[in-house]
């Protein structure tokens, strides 16, 4: 027998049977607990596995050998680009997903087609019918939207606010869109652009199902007078379904009738699922699945929800992080929980509904697609009109890249988040390039407008934030 050691003898334990049973215990609660540990690094590993079968890694294709179906064929795939100026200048790898290459100018293009391709699906919406689309937007989606539905046989009527760049208008018109714009409004207010969208589709449907129906009765066939108005709303959300037809699909006469169809992407879950299933395994694919973070605007919420939310699925430790600008609510709903911002609050916010020159992010209410996004938002950066305004100048002058006002402040906070994380060993952060400088001549690259607006058209704001010694807690 091994004599036991003093500290043994010292607390007085009565027999070596007693002294091996408590071993016996002890080994069994360390080995015990070695198996959980490595039974939850077993599942984990397993989890990845199963995660990275699912992911097929293919090559990006080129599009050299193939010919593509009209210009619908164009939309998505979009290249990821490295932005040279600012990866070399903190070390790390900005990447922009080169939205403004697809047809329409927008990574609207996207969830346009879906949003018409899930109503075709459904048996919403059939082309060469007479049937038209409408939608409330401040731009974007609906140049997405007239230049689809020309591809598919469909009209379309975009209802936007007076105040956006000119340019916009004149690419809608150019393109066969009836436009109508409106006074800016709040959105209980009937007159706001989405709801005047909604009630415009009912008119249309009602009407058009009554002219119809006036016509076959001259021609002896009147029961149609008892068939339903062809309006389809897209969106569950809204009262005004009654409308719509019970089975869309029930006979010929049904589907040959023209249809109001609003797109509604705020609300519709298509403009998430455009992102979910195409952005996100885009970019997983083009960084190989190795993305550290992903920063994005938010106007609908479809973009920073789909991607996001598809990149925590591959790998749950990608941050997501919300560049929201000025006059938005977002911001703090993501830092504080209520849709608080100052300049409401102080009154001096005039008339726009997100009083900045950032044109299609920034929203001040909760709908479906925000909703998506908000449970995987990890940070919120408010970028300020300046500092969108000084980026856009620093990267026309030292990459060459002429970006629209969203593109400017998502890199913004590409550059605040890679401060605050104290980056700088070629972590890869993911970004939209949403659409392109020339989308903004009349406002974000009008120097004159910015003068009389007080804000500075250079990039030393830029040159600040590149020079400032990294701290942990910065904003
Ligand atoms: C509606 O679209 C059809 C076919 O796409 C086109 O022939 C027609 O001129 C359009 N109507 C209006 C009023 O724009
Ligand atoms: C979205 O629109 C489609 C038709 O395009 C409709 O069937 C669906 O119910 C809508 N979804 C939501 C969540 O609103
Ligand atoms: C800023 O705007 C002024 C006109 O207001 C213009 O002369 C100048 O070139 C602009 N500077 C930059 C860096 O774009």
């Amino acid at each position: 027998m091994v004599p036991s050691p003093s500290w043994i003898s010292r607390i007085n334990v009565p027999s070596p049977t007693a002294i091996r049973q408590i071993l016996y215990g002890v080994i069994l609660g360390v080995s015990l607990s070695i198996a959980s540990t490595s039974l939850a690094v077993y599942y984990q590993a397993r989890k990845r596995e199963r995660r990275a079968a699912q992911y097929q890694p293919r090559p990006i294709e080129l599009r050299r050998e193939e010919v593509l179906s009209g210009v619908t064929g164009l939309i998505g795939n979009t290249p990821l680009i490295r932005i040279n100026s600012l990866s070399d200048a903190l070390g790390v790898e900005i990447l922009g997903k080169t939205e403004f290459l697809n047809p329409g100018g927008s990574v609207k293009d996207r969830v346009a087609l879906r949003m018409i391709e899930d109503a075709e699906k459904n048996g919403l919406l059939y082309p060469y019918t007479g049937s038209r689309i409408f939608e409330g937007t401040v731009g974007s989606t609906g140049i997405s939207i007239a230049t689809i539905a020309v591809a598919r046989g469909y009209n379309a009527t975009i209802i936007m606010p007076d105040d956006v760049a000119e340019e916009k208008v004149k690419a809608l018109l150019a393109l066969g869109a009836e436009v109508e714009r409106v006074r800016p409004a709040s959105i209980v207010d009937k007159k706001q652009y989405v709801n005047l969208a909604r009630r415009r589709a009912i008119d249309f449907g009602k009407r058009s199902s009554l002219d119809r129906a006036n016509s076959l009765t001259d021609n002896g066939s009147p029961h149609l007078l008892k068939s339903p108005p062809s309006v389809v709303i897209s969106t569950l959300s809204t009262h005004a379904t009654s409308g719509a037809d019970a089975d869309p699909r029930a006979d010929e006469d049904i589907i040959s009738k023209p249809r109001g169809f609003f797109a509604d992407q705020f609300e519709n879950k298509s403009n998430f699922e455009a992102h979910f299933d195409g952005t996100g395994p885009e970019i997983w694919r083009q960084t190989d699945g190795r993305v550290d973070a992903f920063v994005s605007g938010a106007g609908t919420g479809g973009t920073i929800a789909g991607v996001g939310q598809y990149l925590k699925s591959m790998n749950e430790d990608v941050i997501v992080a919300l560049a929201d600008p000025e006059g938005s609510g977002l911001y703090n709903k993501v830092k504080y929980g209520v849709m608080f911002d100052r300049k409401e609050a102080e009154g001096t916010k005039r008339r726009h509904q997100v009083d900045t020159v950032v044109e299609g992010i920034g929203i001040n209410r909760l709908t479906n697609n925000i909703e998506l996004a908000l449970p995987i938002i990890d940070d919120a950066f408010r970028i300020t009109d300046a500092e969108a305004v000084s980026m856009s100048r620093y990267l026309v002058h030292n990459d060459g890249l002429l970006l629209g006002s969203s593109s400017a402040c998502n890199l913004v906070a590409c550059v605040k988040l890679v401060r605050q994380m104290g980056w700088k060993d070629g972590q890869k952060i993911v970004t939209i390039l949403c659409d392109s400088g020339t989308r903004h001549y009349s406002k974000f690259w009008n120097d004159e407008y910015l003068h009389t607006a007080n804000i500075p058209n250079d990039s030393h704001i830029v040159l600040d934030l590149l020079d400032t010694p990294i701290t942990s807690s910065s904003e």
